[in-house]
């Protein structure tokens, strides 16, 4: 029988309808809508691609949006110090920095400017090291969260199974590993260095791929009844875009499996949402509290 298909778009759809819902809420009562700063460094085409989404996106659930568009040829004191004005601006919930940046300016450096508070992707080292010591705040890497909101729609429980990462980057793999920790799973995380990776697959009740290569991931390499969760995409000279997984092949293995399009992708984006939202929510919240106290 071919696997369970996890329709990504469908739970994405009814996380931003909620999202929608609530920020219409705001508008009725007078509240402040939420604002999302996109900073986009450069002319790489998959980052614009991306970026136009987040936009289009935010636009639907009626977030202010706020787009800079730098070239190339910024420096990072240039970009250090735009961070340093959205960092104080009041308007601004959330800051995202489009990754990759161009090769002189270093990524660290720029993560660590953007304020904790207003760290949309989770990536600040406090947000980061809170989910590494089993004390997350609300602000956690959009897509491993993504795929944790996804199993939790299918009730799909993952507490105990074995549970291998392809890919080992800052954005998913290492921060989907402490998500899978953080659920009980016995997390192992596979990289490019990793022999005999077919071996580690064929042991993984659940599979997440992050590696950007397209059908890497044979099917007859996964285990009968996983769940596989496959986050790539990417574009074959033919123009279709698939994932890192051979999808035809590992559907007949599966027990469970999330399509390209339309599996992790649109969970990335409505996870960003909640995260913006949750940041204005909360800078209310205070507000408020202040406001009280006094
Ligand atoms: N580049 C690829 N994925 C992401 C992401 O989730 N956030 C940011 N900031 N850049 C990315």
């Amino acid at each position: 029988m071919p696997a369970n298909i996890i329709n990504g778009a469908k739970v994405a759809h009814k996380v931003l309808e909620d999202i929608s819902q609530r920020v219409k809420k705001r508008l009725e009562i007078g509240a402040r809508i939420p604002g999302l700063a996109i900073v986009l460094v450069g002319s790489d085409s998959a980052s614009k691609i991306y970026v136009s989404k987040k936009r289009e996106v935010c636009k639907k659930v009626g977030f202010l949006i706020y787009l800079y568009e730098l070239p190339e040829s910024t420096t990072q004191i240039q970009l250090l110090k735009l961070i340093s004005r959205l960092n104080y601006d009041q308007n601004i919930d959330g800051i995202l920095v489009q990754l990759p940046l161009p090769e002189t300016i270093n990524i660290g450096v720029i993560v660590e400017h953007i304020s904790p508070l207003k760290d949309v992707d989770g990536f600040h080292s406090y947000n980061l090291g809170r989910l590494c010591n089993r004390t997350p705040t609300m602000l956690r890497p959009c897509t491993p969260r993504g795929i944790m909101t996804l199993l939790e729609n299918y009730k799909i429980n993952i507490c105990r199974l074995n549970a291998v990462i392809v890919g080992a980057s800052n954005i998913v793999g290492r921060p989907m590993s402490m998500e899978l920790l953080l659920a009980g799973c016995t997390t192992t995380i596979t990289h490019r260095f990793t022999q005999n990776l077919d071996q580690f697959i064929a042991q993984a009740d659940l599979l997440v791929v992050a590696i950007g290569r397209p059908r890497f991931i044979l099917g007859n390499w996964i285990k009968a009844g996983a769940i596989v969760i496959d986050v790539g995409i990417n574009r074959l000279p033919s123009g279709q875009i698939v994932g890192d997984v051979e999808f035809d092949q590992a559907v007949h293995r599966a027990a469970w499996i999330t399509p390209v399009p339309g599996g992790v992708g649109p969970m990335t984006i409505a996870t960003l949402m909640q995260n913006t939202l949750y940041i204005c929510e909360q800078k209310e919240m205070d507000n408020n509290f202040q406001r009280e106290s006094i």
